[in-house]
């Protein structure tokens, strides 16, 4: 529970500088004051993130827009209706007074409303923009509750509010207005289908569910045991293949009889709540004992588009050389 004492709180610690970790409906995020570089430079500290990655500011309401954005094209303002406050993130050209910390050197800006009450509560009693990126050690998966936060980040962050599990459960959606035609940076649970439809205008097609958002390249959003994306049909095969390695499957079907896996977990059947439980199930898995994970391939449906892309990410190139038995990493 977050008590008005605790926003206050909250608020105080960004207005001189400080940290705060706070729930949004997508994933928690690590907060600092936007228009406060050395503030900004301290989540690239706690995060051990490079400093080329431009972060997102969080904004109340799209009156605000105009004080971080150069221009507001008309499409941003058919997005805005339809989805926010929400788990979508636009890019802008950047009015000239954003930190180069915020933009990553570019001339853009990312700019989201976020949903859940305690963010608005904090974005209200603050009075300014916060930057935050996903409140996770670099190149880890996002946290999706106050404890997930607290593992990742310990003493660096002064206060996290606990709002409870996030209901999105993957990164916000990321469109891109900077250019003619809109793009999707990062699909999300709002995906390019209804973009386009409140749109009304057809997005950049190279774009659609193959991110090039900045500093996607590397492996992101990774757990740390090796994950591997398998067809169901091959599974058993390929624990056949393994089996002096303990392995964690992570399945929308029941666990077959006979099955070689260490431990099955049976992951929901629906894109929605597969998408909740997806980041606090492979921590879960992470922390099994098991030395690799394996992920039943999801429908090349639209529905699945964001979490075959994060899972995508998370996955190992080829081969898993399968660590022995016991063996400390
Ligand atoms: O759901 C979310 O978006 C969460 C919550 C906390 O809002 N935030 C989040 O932030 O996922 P982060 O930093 O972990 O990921 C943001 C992504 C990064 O890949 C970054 O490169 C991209 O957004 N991004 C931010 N500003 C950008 C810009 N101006 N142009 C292109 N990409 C940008
Ligand atoms: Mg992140």
């Amino acid at each position: 529970m977050v008590t008005h004492q605790d926003i206050e709180k909250a608020a105080e610690i960004l207005r001189r500088g400080g940290l705060v970790a706070f729930p949004t409906e997508t994933v928690y995020g690590l907060g600092a004051d936007a228009s406060n570089p050395a503030a900004v430079r301290k989540i690239f500290a706690a995060k051990g993130r490079p400093a080329d990655h431009p972060v997102i500011v969080h904004i109340a309401g799209t009156s605000d827009l105009k004080h971080w954005a150069a221009e507001v094209p008309r499409f941003a303002w058919l997005l805005a209706e339809k989805f926010w406050p929400g788990p979508l993130t636009m890019v802008f050209k950047r009015a000239a007074h954003v930190s180069d910390l915020i933009t990553g050197g570019q001339d853009t800006v990312g700019l989201r409303v976020p949903a859940h009450p305690v963010a608005q509560q904090l974005l209200k009693a603050f009075g300014g923009g916060i930057a935050a990126p996903s409140a996770n050690r670099f190149g880890r998966l996002s946290p999706t509750t106050a404890q997930h936060v607290r593992e990742e980040l310990g003493d660096a962050v002064e206060l996290v509010l606990d709002g409870g599990a996030c209901d999105v459960g993957i990164e916000s959606t990321i469109v891109d207005l900077t250019r003619e035609t809109p793009a999707v940076l990062r699909p999300g649970r709002i995906d390019a289908t209804q973009i386009a439809a409140a749109l009304l205008a057809p997005l950049h097609e190279s774009a659609v569910g193959r991110p090039r958002v900045s500093g996607s390249l590397e492996s992101h959003y990774a757990p740390g045991l090796p994950l591997k994306i398998v067809h169901p049909d091959e599974i058993e095969d390929y624990l056949r293949a393994r089996a002096d390695t303990p392995v964690a499957v992570m399945s929308r079907r029941g666990r077959p009889r006979d099955s070689k896996a260490t431990l099955w977990q049976v992951a929901p059947e629906m894109p929605d709540d597969y998408a909740r439980l997806l980041y606090g199930t492979l921590r879960r898995l992470d922390v099994s004992g098991c030395r690799l994970i394996v992920v039943e391939a999801l429908p090349a449906l639209p529905e699945w588009t964001a979490i075959r892309d994060r899972l995508g990410r998370a996955s190992s190139p080829d081969p898993v050389v399968a660590q022995p038995v016991g063996a400390r990493r």
